[in-house]
């Protein structure tokens, strides 16, 4: 691992290893199962737009200012916020993300093991294991969930053990192109089958009175979720990032990346919806909404491989679920990235036992989890559609009127020499101060008391 003699902390090897790990981080289950879904349920077009707007006004101006919090203080979220202020509120800032981090991992473990568990289901059913198939399937069969978290679990305690450029950052090295190439392929193949207009049509055509408050909220959640932000994962990441990088310029690659990654899914599943429906699969539930959630990757799209039938369908399958659970390892690693940054900088403890230790207290959680599987939507509505905006907006006001929008920018300066006299100072602190905050509360006000 690559060590800054100053501090022994890790350092990112190359720009691009940081970009594609931070990519990496951002590119997950939230792109290419929870953004689709969330589209669908929401009405297609008329959420997207909302989510690229959330996502321009918010994720990105919060994306720069979680790397400048990381990379001034070089800490993990609660030592950052300790380092650049006296203030004794913000350090609970840092605590409520790493908490945010630890349950939302907790989760996600369990639904990265079905992605998981999905790669043996496709191969059973062309085998005609019927029989494994179905017990693999089984999303009540808390052993089985068990297992496959546990799985994952112990692959991202391996990689995050080996540290930032020789474990997180040599993995997402080779993982990030190979899902791009994977999900370009699919993505090509059902747009050219007959009948995948009407679902490109419902996900381009904005329908605007599907607009509420319920879908303002979803999309600045989803944004939130997709850019890995509000839990201090930036935080983290940005900490082991040189001086002579770019941070303007890497956080608009990164948010380029990741919602070219949630549009191409986009693009992949809302035609294979309505391309199964035309072949007979239920895609609305009994009461006429939408089959969204684990129901929709895991049941509609098994059924879609099935009737195209034959090897094309096996290979398809195995790729699709095989591509969401790299998508899913390479963010699993930063969300445990988080806490175990926190416990070797916080605690002193090794690297390897730090990640070992955390690794096994989700698990624990996970285990919980798995036989319960109904907790699931409770904790993802508390640490991560009401969570994570939260922690964008103490980011913001931390900035804003405690360690100042000019102390960031001169972080920023680093790598970016004439940002003093460019217009983008002046835009972002607007934002920071008062646009992003103004937003996310009434936003959060409207659900917590609408
Ligand atoms: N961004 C990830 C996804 O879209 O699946 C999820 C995530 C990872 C959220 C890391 C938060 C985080 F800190």
């Amino acid at each position: 691992m690559a060590t800054n003699p100053s501090t022994s902390r890790g350092t990112w090897n190359t720009k691009l290893g940081f970009i594609l790990a931070a990519a990496g981080s951002a590119v997950g289950l939230g792109n290419i199962w929870r953004f689709p879904t969330e589209t669908a349920s929401n009405g297609g077009a008329a959420f997207l737009i909302v989510y690229l707007v959330c996502v321009l006004l918010i994720g990105l101006p919060v994306m720069i200012a979680e790397l400048s919090i990381g990379r001034s203080s070089k800490k993990n979220p609660v030592g950052a916020f300790r380092a650049l202020s006296n203030n004794k509120f913000f350090p609970l800032v840092g605590i409520w993300g790493v908490l945010c981090g630890v349950m939302i991992l907790s989760f996600y473990t369990i639904i990265a093991g079905w992605t998981f568990s999905h790669v043996f289901v496709e191969i059973f059913t062309y085998t005609g294991m019927d029989g494994a198939a179905s017990l693999l399937s089984d999303f009540g069969n808390g052993y089985v969930n068990a297992i496959f978290a546990l799985l994952f679990m112990g692959l991202t305690i391996t990689i995050i053990r080996g540290g930032v450029s020789d474990g997180i950052e040599k993995a997402t090295k080779f993982m990030m192109p190979l899902l791009i190439l994977i999900l370009l392929i699919m993505t090509v193949f059902v747009l050219f089958q007959p009948g995948a207009s009407e679902g490109l049509r419902v996900y381009l055509m904005p329908d605007f009175s599907m607009v509420t408050t319920d879908l303002v909220l979803a999309a600045l959640g989803q944004a939130f979720f997709s850019l890995s932000l509000g839990m201090g994962a930036l935080i983290t990441y940005g900490s082991y990032l040189s001086k002579k990088e770019n941070i303007v310029e890497a956080a608009s690659y990164v948010t380029l990346a990741d919602v070219g990654i949630a549009f191409l899914a986009g693009l992949l599943i809302m035609p294979t919806i309505f391309l199964a429906q035309a072949q007979g699969v239920q895609i609305y539930d009994a009461d006429g909404s939408f089959l969204a959630g684990p129901a929709l990757i895991f049941q509609i799209l098994p059924q879609l491989f099935a009737q195209i039938g034959g090897i094309l369908g096996l290979i398809i399958g195995v790729s699709f679920f095989f591509l969401l659970s790299l998508a899913a390892l390479t963010s699993t690693i930063s969300l445990l990235e988080v806490p175990t940054s926190y416990v070797i900088d916080e605690h002193g403890v090794s690297r390897k036992k730090a990640a070992l230790y955390v690794g096994l207290f989700v698990l624990t959680i996970s285990m919980v989890i798995s036989f319960n599987t109904g907790l699931i939507d409770n904790i993802d509505y508390i640490f991560s559609v009401i969570g994570l905006p939260l922690g964008g907006l103490l980011i913001c006001i931390f900035i804003g009127y405690f360690w100042k929008t000019q102390s960031a920018v001169d972080e920023m300066k680093n790598g970016f020499k004439d940002i003093r006299d460019s217009w983008f100072t002046a835009l972002w602190s607007i934002f920071i101060k008062f646009i992003c905050p103004i937003i996310i509360i009434i936003i959060l006000a409207q659900t917590i008391f609408g």
